[in-house]
């Protein structure tokens, strides 16, 4: 039983990255963001949000905002706006949503987060990462 415990802290250590990160913007999203882009809303996350539901899966599957450092995705929506048909207004939303969801992805674990610790041990270090 307890030589699990290295496993079972390992793929909690592995939840916490990107796969399982919520898509809908939240306030905290918009704080995330406000430093590159302080005009941010959470109106224009939640559009950003709708148009990369509509238009960021037809042709390959939707990149989750994860998958790329907040500072990639500024260039690449540049690059598929005039794929996906966006208008300056809309291609910044998209942007500034992937660019915050990205962000929290790719956050440190906040206190909300149980505590490897709490598992018992061995512990497993978040830096390990
Ligand atoms: C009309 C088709 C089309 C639409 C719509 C589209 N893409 Fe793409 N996307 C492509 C193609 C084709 C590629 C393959 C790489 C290339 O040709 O640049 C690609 C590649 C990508 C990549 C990988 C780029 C890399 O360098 O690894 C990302 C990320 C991406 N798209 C994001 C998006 C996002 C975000 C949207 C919505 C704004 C979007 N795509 C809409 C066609 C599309």
């Amino acid at each position: 039983m307890s030589r699990s415990l290295p496993l079972l802290a390992l793929l909690l250590a592995l939840a916490a990255c990107a796969p399982g990160v919520s898509l809908v913007p939240t306030e905290g999203d918009v704080a995330g963001v406000r430093p590159a882009y302080p005009d941010a809303t959470l109106a224009q996350l939640e559009e950003g949000h709708r148009l990369y539901r509509a238009r960021c899966g037809s042709c390959h599957r939707p990149h989750s905002p994860g998958e790329l450092a907040p500072d990639a995705w500024p260039d690449i929506v540049a690059d598929m706006a005039e794929r996906a048909a966006l208008s300056p207004d809309q291609s910044r939303a998209v942007t500034r949503f992937l660019v915050a969801v990205s962000i929290r992805a790719h956050a440190p674990p906040t206190p909300e987060d149980p505590p490897l610790g709490a598992l018992g041990p061995p512990q497993l270090s978040r830096t390990d990462r």
